[in-house]
């Protein structure tokens, strides 16, 4: 199976974000964190911003959106050409409604939920989704501690995606070091966020390329 490594450009340098694009050359994808000061209590970028950052970027954006509002914001950024968009399942009583609007309009249709938040309700959606992103930290701000005891929502999502024989990717997003990519890995993830674990990094590409050597050799 393969493994995905999508550095958050939450811990880029905000002024110098076309040089740390970059950095991130051999990444699978560049993830851009979306905050609204509304869903969580943090504020980052809008349209405008990603539309630039989709324009520089070298590699495709994996745009996770951490706002309310979600059926009236997130085609835009399937618009802009954002390679996915990932809404929270917290956001909208019309998820299948808002992910085929997003297929229509050419992206990839991500389901993000919270560490708190139960995946049973979703795991018969399956089908009508790309990606779902199983939240390791509460979002809203990078550099916090990995959640282990939400990894049984990744056996679920495995158990749930063989029975409906989709090729929905499974991603986890908070606190994806050397270490807890290896747990991820081994419960079933595929698609791997890391932002401060990248962005810290002394040798940027070489984080980007250890991330993927652990994951692939903890993959089933
Ligand atoms: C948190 C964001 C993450 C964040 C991850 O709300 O969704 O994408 O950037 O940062 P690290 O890897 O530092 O936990
Ligand atoms: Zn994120």
């Amino acid at each position: 199976m393969a493994v995905r490594i999508n550095p958050s450009i939450l811990s880029a340098d905000f002024v110098n974000m076309e040089r740390d694009l970059q950095l991130i050359a051999n990444a699978d994808f560049a993830h851009v964190d979306v905050m609204d000061n509304h869903f969580v209590p943090n504020l980052t970028f809008g349209p405008q911003m990603v539309e630039r950052i989709q324009a520089t970027s070298l590699v495709p954006l994996d745009v996770h959106l951490m706002i309310e509002d979600v059926d009236r914001w997130a085609p835009g950024y399937a618009e802009i050409g954002a390679f996915s968009v990932t809404f929270h399942a917290e956001a909208t009583d019309k998820p299948v409604d808002l992910a085929r609007v997003l297929r229509a309009r050419g992206a990839r249709a991500g389901l993000a939920v919270k560490p708190g938040t139960p995946i049973d309700d979703y795991l018969d959606l399956l089908p009508e989704f790309d990606q779902i992103l199983v939240m390791t930290v509460e979002p809203g701000f990078g550099g916090q501690k990995f959640m282990p005891l939400v990894m049984p929502k990744l056996e679920q999502l495995v158990a749930a995606r063989k029975r409906h024989g989709v090729d929905v990717w499974l991603q986890v997003d908070g606190g994806i070091t050397t270490e807890t990519i290896a747990v991820a890995a081994e419960a079933g993830a595929d698609t791997f966020v890391a932002g401060s674990s990248v962005f810290g990094a002394e040798n940027v590409p070489d984080a980007i390329e250890q991330l993927r050597a652990v994951a692939a050799s903890h993959q089933h």
